[in-house]
């Protein structure tokens, strides 16, 4: 039975790709390590953690003895490695937890993979997942491409492109085969409420003000959650090793158009008068340094593996509105910290 390790599986996007291949796979065991940091949430995988082939790891990945003493236990085959500090805003108050987790933590598992799979690496694969952060900010025209040239800003991008780095400094040095994805900002269920979608949601349920960064003309290129998992079973099964691969939704907004495409469809989803929620939008302070425009070119991924995007934004946005509505005790939970309690009852009773 092969064994593949799942790093930060309670996270956001690693949530969705571990009950992906729990479900898939069941020739697989699903090793799931995560600290459950203040993003780690064992609530967003209640419905796979009784399955055969899923086992649930706490551990910090900037433990070196502990990731060493992980691997010798599971003889693993293979890695996808989404364990990271995440969010900008948090990179730039504490610069220093992104450089532990996501340099060091990523530097642990390439050392760990490489001790365990020293004189056999036949058939293993480390995957590294990582963002298109890594490549700075565009004007108006363009887009990434794996060639663009590395040019990070915020303490998290600088983070994730040093870690994109050592990826490829241990390929190159001493042959781990290792694959990378960068990819574009994802949304969907199970989003953490301190980034821009689910946040605006939130404060919509609770009337409070939609906070706007600057001009509210910075640019994403949003994808939905689900896709990004279905790239992550492509590229890890199908990837070329050594190779990089853009993942992106081809759906730029502007944040403004955003949080006014959001207001329009939680009015209609609560009953509103058209208009309502426009009215709790608030321009703030910007971010420091913040970067103006991502754009993803994914054509190597459509036309070397064949993937494609499944839902347009507008679609995913009114999916997205509607899971948090039907799921407010997860929101609550979230909002409240009790999510923090459910290790303690789940794993230590
Ligand atoms: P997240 O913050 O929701 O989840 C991160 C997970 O990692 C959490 O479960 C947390 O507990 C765990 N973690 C953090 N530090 C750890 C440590 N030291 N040891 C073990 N586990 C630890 O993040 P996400 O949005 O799901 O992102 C997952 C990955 O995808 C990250 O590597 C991120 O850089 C990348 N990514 C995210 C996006 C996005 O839009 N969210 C886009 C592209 C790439
Ligand atoms: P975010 O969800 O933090 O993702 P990232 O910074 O990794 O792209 O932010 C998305 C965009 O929304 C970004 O341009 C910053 C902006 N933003 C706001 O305008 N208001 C907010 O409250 C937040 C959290 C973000």
């Amino acid at each position: 039975m092969p064994h593949l390790l799942i790093t930060g599986g309670a996270g956001f996007i690693g949530s969705h790709v571990v009950r992906l291949f729990v479900q898939r796979y069941p020739q697989y065991k699903i090793v799931n390590l995560d600290a459950l940091t203040y993003a780690g949430n064992l609530e967003n995988l209640r419905d796979v953690e009784k399955a055969p082939n899923y086992i649930f790891e706490r551990g910090d990945i900037t433990d070196a003895a502990w990731i060493n003493d992980l691997f010798a236990r599971y003889q693993f085959d293979g890695v996808i490695h989404l364990a990271a500090e995440s969010h900008v805003d948090r990179s730039i108050t504490n610069p220093l937890a992104f450089v532990e987790t996501n340099v060091m933590g990523t530097v642990n598992l390439l050392n760990a993979a490489k001790i365990a799979w020293e004189g056999n690496m036949e058939g293993k694969r480390f995957y590294h997942v990582s963002t298109d952060e890594v490549y700075g900010s565009l004007g108006e025209e363009g887009f990434f491409t794996e060639e663009t040239a590395y040019d990070p800003r915020s303490p998290y991008s600088a983070s994730k492109a040093s870690s994109d780095h050592f990826v490829r400094a241990w390929y190159h040095t001493y042959h781990l085969p290792v694959v990378i994805s960068n990819c574009s900002n994802n949304y969907g269920p199970y989003h953490f409420p301190e980034k821009l979608i689910p946040l605006i949601i939130s404060n919509i349920k609770q009337g409070k003000a939609l906070p706007v960064y600057g001009d509210g003309k910075y640019t994403r290129d949003w994808l939905w959650v689900k896709d990004h998992a279905e790239a992550i079973d492509t590229i890890y099964h199908k990837g070329k090793e050594g190779e990089t691969y853009n993942i992106g939704g081809n759906n730029e907004w502007k944040n403004i158009d955003l949080v006014e495409n959001l207001c329009d469809i939680m009015d209609e989803l609560l009953g509103n008068a058209p208009n309502t929620s426009r009215q709790l939008i608030t321009f703030v302070k910007d971010r420091p340094g913040h970067d103006r425009r991502y754009a993803i070119d994914a054509s190597k991924l459509r036309n070397e593996l064949g993937w494609e995007p499944s839902i347009q934004a507008e679609e995913g946005f009114r999916l997205t509105a509607q899971w948090y509505l039907e799921h407010e005790e997860w929101l609550n939970h979230v909002r409240s910290g009790a999510y923090l309690q459910y290790y303690a009852e789940q794993y230590n009773s």
